[in-house]
């Protein structure tokens, strides 16, 4: 199984205090771009994909920036709309940051730690992880040669390349069997992407140091949940990669 990563950074997003669940566009620092991405990153139409992992990067201050990582193996109790997965997000940022370099577990699946993206570059450097740059300039992520599967094709895809296994949802956003679901990792893949802004001059020097290579989706930029659904589907199709 091939493990999917995604690492989103909100250069407005609170780092620290409340989010005002009523305005996530405006007073809370465009913190809807994150959450849609959350919700695109895990969530297929009922139920989660196992493969996959979003950390979100809160760079907006007071202070530090801080990560929230949702491990979708373990994650439990989120919904898929924004005002719940905001809450979440609200809920940590009230809570005192762990220690430099720690990752502390909130909830279930659901982890924060001070630090930025570079912070998160190392850790998936130093975990193998084969890092790309999302970039509407860069060469198309698919290999020239690339297809789309035909009909056949597409009834021979295994059930771990859709997806990975999948977790089925109860209205509460918990999984309907409580057991944590173990699939073995062959390779990981980490995405990087910003929000609604340019990645800053010390994100690009970041990047330019840990990324394996950079992607591009298509000639426009389209919005980071789009761009994530684009790779699930590539992903979930088994479309060869340049
Ligand atoms: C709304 S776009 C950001 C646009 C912003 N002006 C910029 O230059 O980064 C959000 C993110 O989605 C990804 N993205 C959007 N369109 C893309 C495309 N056509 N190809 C590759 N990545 C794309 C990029 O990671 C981008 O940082």
């Amino acid at each position: 199984m091939i493990e999917r990563r995604f690492a989103i950074v909100g250069h407005r997003a609170p780092s620290k205090g409340k989010v005002n669940l009523n305005d996530l566009s405006g007073s809370s620092g465009r913190i809807d771009v994150l959450c849609r991405a959350v919700n695109t990153a895990l969530f297929l139409s009922h139920g989660m994909r196992k493969n996959t992992h979003i950390t979100l990067h809160l760079m907006g201050g007071p202070g530090m920036g801080r990560r929230i990582w949702f491990d979708s193996r373990s994650l439990r109790g989120i919904r898929v709309d924004e005002r719940s997965i905001a809450g979440h997000i609200s809920k940590i940022i009230q809570q005192r940051a762990p220690a430099i370099g720690q990752w502390e577990e909130f909830s279930q699946g659901l982890w924060h730690s001070p630090g930025g993206l570079l912070d998160t570059l190392k850790e998936w450097s130093n975990e193998g992880v084969e890092i790309i740059h999302l970039d509407v300039n860069a060469p198309t992520l698919w290999a020239d040669e690339a297809h789309l599967p035909s009909t056949n094709e597409m009834k021979n895809l295994s059930n771990i390349e859709l997806g990975g296994e999948v977790q089925l949802l109860d209205g509460e956003g918990n999984g309907e069997n409580e057991t944590d679901i173990e699939m073995s990792v062959d390779s990981s893949i980490g995405f990087i992407l910003s929000d609604d802004q340019l990645f800053n001059q010390s994100e690009i020097n970041s990047i330019s140091e840990h990324a394996d290579k950079s992607g591009s989706l298509g000639p426009t930029w389209i919005q980071g949940h789009s761009a994530i659904a684009i790779i699930h589907q590539l992903l979930d199709l088994g479309i060869k990669l340049r």
